[in-house]
């Protein structure tokens, strides 16, 4: 299993943290499933390029646009190159949630009644609610691909689960909640076998496992910035070519057309026809360095995230009425559940006492249902989170345990 860094890194703990400004020494931040703090490289980026002048791009023709432009493409190659692709696979959403719909709109006519989707049983509603939708749209079917008792995917059912009628199989490469990482090379084979496409939302896996798509076999993928360290409201949607070309557009207007007439419009050819509207410039600028402060991936078995991860496992399961989820080979996250104490009780505890956990059903209403009936409490990691961070959960955590049984 490739997990954060190299234990041989060369950059201390505290090199490192120092390139995150928003680190404080007295909160424990472990939340960064949802949000990692940004790092310095991509907030110098971005003030550089806004202090030095910003303009539109694609639409102005003096040297302040072009600059701009160019910064642009470099941004999304940079950002395309990081999970092994060229600049023209790579478009620019504004979430992976809007990556994930636009694709589901864009094949929606591809379907026909009795056609079947298939989905995890880990997918955040993101990577549901579109295909669910399009389904009931086109008289399809959504099916899930089941969990085993050990918190993995039954990669065999998956595999018989696929046949003529599947066309697509949408599914997370990470479970924000468990951290359990999918087989996805294996479900691609599988999916291409039966001539269905295989979409990625790799939200959770960006930032912890190095990413080929070609690789992996995928037909499209989608990953966001501000879980890999950089600015919010930017996600890239990596589309094989042949999407590129045969997908319908979900955003049209400006930026997107070819040709307006007085009753129609041509698209532009390429990635352009699904980025309408004015893109987030100077975000796609601070995505690109965040990525170039991890990649190429640091990432390796063994490492530094992986003993961290066992550790807060174990330091967690041996606190009593703790029932922590830990699933072969997860990465990054570790979800548990407290005896008799409801999960927004104890984050709000834990916050009052300076660490950032989530609790609740994480977005992934019908996975948490299976855990907990209440939800559980998500610790997440990230390339910056050490031992003290671990220990200020962990004895927390114990203190407000034993209280609540007192
Ligand atoms: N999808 C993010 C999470 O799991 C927000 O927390």
């Amino acid at each position: 299993m490739k997990t954060f860094l190299k234990n041989s890194q060369s950059k201390s703990d505290f090199d490192l943290r120092a390139q995150f400004q928003g680190l404080r020494r007295d909160v424990a931040y472990l939340d960064n499933a949802a949000t990692t703090q940004m790092c310095q490289s991509a907030i110098d980026a971005m003030n550089a390029y806004i202090t030095g002048g910003r303009s539109n791009v694609g639409r102005g023709l003096y040297p302040i646009a072009e600059e701009t432009m160019k910064k642009y493409d470099a941004a999304r190659s940079t950002v395309a190159n990081f999970v092994g692709v060229d600049a023209g696979r790579c478009v620019f959403t504004k979430s992976v949630t809007e990556g994930l719909n636009a694709i589901a709109f864009g094949l929606r006519e591809r379907l026909q009644a009795g056609d079947e989707i298939l989905v995890s049983a880990f997918e955040h509603h993101a990577n549901l609610l579109p295909w669910r939708r399009i389904a009931k749209e086109r008289g399809a079917i959504v099916k899930t691909m089941p969990m085993l008792a050990d918190f993995t995917l039954n990669l065999d059912r998956a595999k018989a689960m696929m046949n003529e009628r599947t066309k697509i199989v949408a599914v997370t490469m990470v479970s924000n909640v468990l951290g359990t990482v999918l087989p996805i090379a294996d479900l691609a084979d599988a999916a291409h076998r039966v001539g269905a496409l295989i979409v990625v939302d790799a939200a959770q896996a960006a930032a912890h496992l190095p990413i080929d798509v070609v690789d992996l076999g995928v037909d499209a993928l989608v990953f966001g910035s501000h879980k890999c360290y950089g600015p919010a409201g930017i996600a890239a949607m990596i589309l094989s070519l042949d999407l590129i070309d045969s997908m319908e557009p979900m955003i049209v207007g400006g930026g997107m057309v070819d040709h307006v007439t007085t009753d129609g419009a041509t698209w532009r050819q390429g990635i352009e026809k699904f980025e309408g509207g004015s893109p987030n410039v100077e975000a796609a600028i601070g995505f690109a360095a965040a990525l170039s402060l991890i990649a190429p991936p640091p990432y390796e078995g063994g490492g530094r995230g992986e003993v961290l991860r066992q550790r807060l496992v174990s330091d967690l399961q041996s606190i009593s009425g703790v029932t922590v989820f830990d699933p072969p080979g997860a990465i990054g996250i570790v979800s548990f559940t407290i005896d008799g104490m409801h999960p927004h009780d104890v984050a709000d505890m834990l916050g009052a006492r300076g660490v950032c956990v989530r609790a609740g059903n994480h977005c992934a209403a019908p996975l948490v249902e299976k855990l907990s009936t209440t939800g559980t409490l998500r610790a997440s990691l990230a390339i910056y989170t050490d031992e003290r961070d671990i220990e200020a959960l962990v004895s927390n955590l114990k203190e407000i345990v034993k209280k609540a049984k007192a």
